[in-house]
């Protein structure tokens, strides 16, 4: 059947004809002048639905946390410039700004800091767990059973619908996920877990529970400080990306916000998604390894025939340089400058994206390097073991997950997230016996 869509000006609704029949869709306009056609009483009026593999044109809800251009390379959280939160916030700063939507007062900042220092540690029992997980189990994989855990330790705070429990859970979340996160990585190396230190900030402690030992002192390294905080600002938030349409999904069906962010943590592991600055420095290495023949790598990604892809490289959204990327390339540059650090696998990264963007296969499909390019490298120069990257983005998303957990939460049109399907299966036929089948 043939259908007509017309749109005649904004402020009308749009008619779409089919048969005899027609129906008035409204155009909903963003405050960036984004356009969509509301389309939920499509089904009720036509019996029809809508079929987009990969959500590629579809848009699961209003939000107004963060707008990203993906034609010119913008990125803002609550109308502010990414350039401008890595230049001159921190982290802590930003993840307020997510989840309550402005900047924060100094007191108000001071308050959101001293409420999560409260939290750090983790109920004594959660640390058993370690002991049960394999010594080379991943730590994605522990980070998302641990937070998963939590709903069975702070029971007091799993009512999606009551927001002073709601707010506990937030902070219980923010403070403890680095210390979940860096007893994974002593419990790989086998090292003792190191407390929380509530006098430090947040990535200074996560950083101290991460390297030191009992034994000696430890300093926490500034450059280090300062680098992880840009990283972690970088990965904040992302709008409607994979992990983040996870947890609401599941936040839909008004699972607690534990179990929701568990399943953004699972989400975000998969190579095509956070696991991809994992797969970067893999890639990195494997290319190293073979005599750093970079042109050879860059022909396998455009041959179909063999499967892979250039790891890092390219963006649902970004049509041209993913403004994280730049932010994320600069800094390294200062930090292996100032640090005087050579590592090879920046070289080969920097070969990489020059022979990738001057090559015809990467210029038409407007593939660029992502956040994940360049990330890795800055960890390596840490000391962050590469299983331990992904776990990181993790800890920078989480404002932007809470952020939009509560949004969906708090909006009028909030219902349980079930989308609808094309069957293609088998029409009815009859049941055969077992034993005639
Ligand atoms: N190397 C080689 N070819 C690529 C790549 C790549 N990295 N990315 C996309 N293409 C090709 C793809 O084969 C397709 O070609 P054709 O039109 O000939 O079939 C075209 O470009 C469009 O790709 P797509 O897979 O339809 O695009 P998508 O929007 O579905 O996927 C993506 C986006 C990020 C999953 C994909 O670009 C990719 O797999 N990149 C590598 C993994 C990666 O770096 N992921 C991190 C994304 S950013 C951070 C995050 O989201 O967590």
């Amino acid at each position: 059947m043939w259908m007509t869509l017309q749109v005649k000006t904004l402020e009308q609704p749009a008619t779409l004809t089919f048969g005899q029949q027609q129906i008035q869709l409204p155009v909903v306009q963003g405050s960036e002048q984004e356009l969509g056609l509301d389309i939920s009483r499509l089904r009720s009026a036509t019996g029809m639905i809508t079929l987009d593999e990969g959500y590629v044109n579809t848009g699961s809800t209003r939000s107004g946390i963060t707008f990203l251009d993906g034609e010119q390379g913008i990125l803002r959280f609550c109308g502010y410039p990414i350039e401008q939160l890595c230049a001159q916030c921190d982290f802590v700063e930003v993840s307020y700004l997510l989840i309550y939507g402005h900047l924060p007062t100094r007191q108000q900042l001071s308050e959101f800091q001293d409420s999560i220092r409260k939290h750090t540690m983790l109920h004594e029992d959660m640390r058993s767990f370690y002991s049960g997980f394999p010594r080379d189990a991943h730590p994605m994989a522990i980070l998302s059973s641990v937070v998963s855990a939590m709903s069975t330790f702070y029971q007091d705070s799993l009512d999606p619908t009551a927001p002073d429990q709601v707010e506990l859970c937030v902070r219980r979340l923010i403070a403890k996920l680095p210390t979940i996160a860096a007893y994974s990585h002593k419990k790989s190396v086998g090292q003792p877990f190191i407390y929380p230190q509530n006098d430090l900030d947040y990535v200074e402690n996560f950083l101290q529970m991460m390297f030191a030992v009992p034994s000696e002192p430890y300093e926490v390294d500034p450059d280090f400080v300062s680098a992880l905080n840009l990283l972690l600002i970088c990965h904040a938030d992302h709008e409607q990306n994979c992990s983040t349409s996870t947890v609401r999904m599941v936040g839909s069906a008004n699972a607690n916000l534990f179990a929701s962010i568990a399943a953004g943590v699972c989400a975000l592991w998969g190579p095509l998604h956070g696991g991809a600055n994992e797969a970067v420095v893999n890639m990195l290495n494997q290319i190293a390894a073979d005599g750093g023949d970079v042109k050879k790598y860059v022909a396998l990604a455009k041959d179909k025939s063999h499967g892979f892809r250039l790891m890092g490289f390219g963006h649902r959204v970004y049509k041209n340089f993913d403004p994280r990327a730049k932010i994320i390339k600069a800094a390294c540059d200062r930090l292996l400058a100032k640090r005087a650090i050579h590592d090879p696998l920046f070289d080969i990264a920097q070969e990489l994206e020059a022979t990738a963007l001057s090559d015809e296969y990467f210029i038409e499909r407007k593939l660029y390097p992502n956040v994940d390019f360049y990330s890795g490298v800055i960890y390596r120069a840490m000391g962050i073991p590469v299983q331990m990257f992904t776990v990181l983005f993790a800890m920078g998303r989480l404002p932007g997950w809470i952020a939009h957990w509560k949004e969906m939460h708090s909006s009028d049109g909030n219902r349980i997230c079930r989308p609808r399907q094309v069957y293609t299966g088998p029409t009815e036929r009859p049941l055969v016996p077992i034993d005639q089948r």
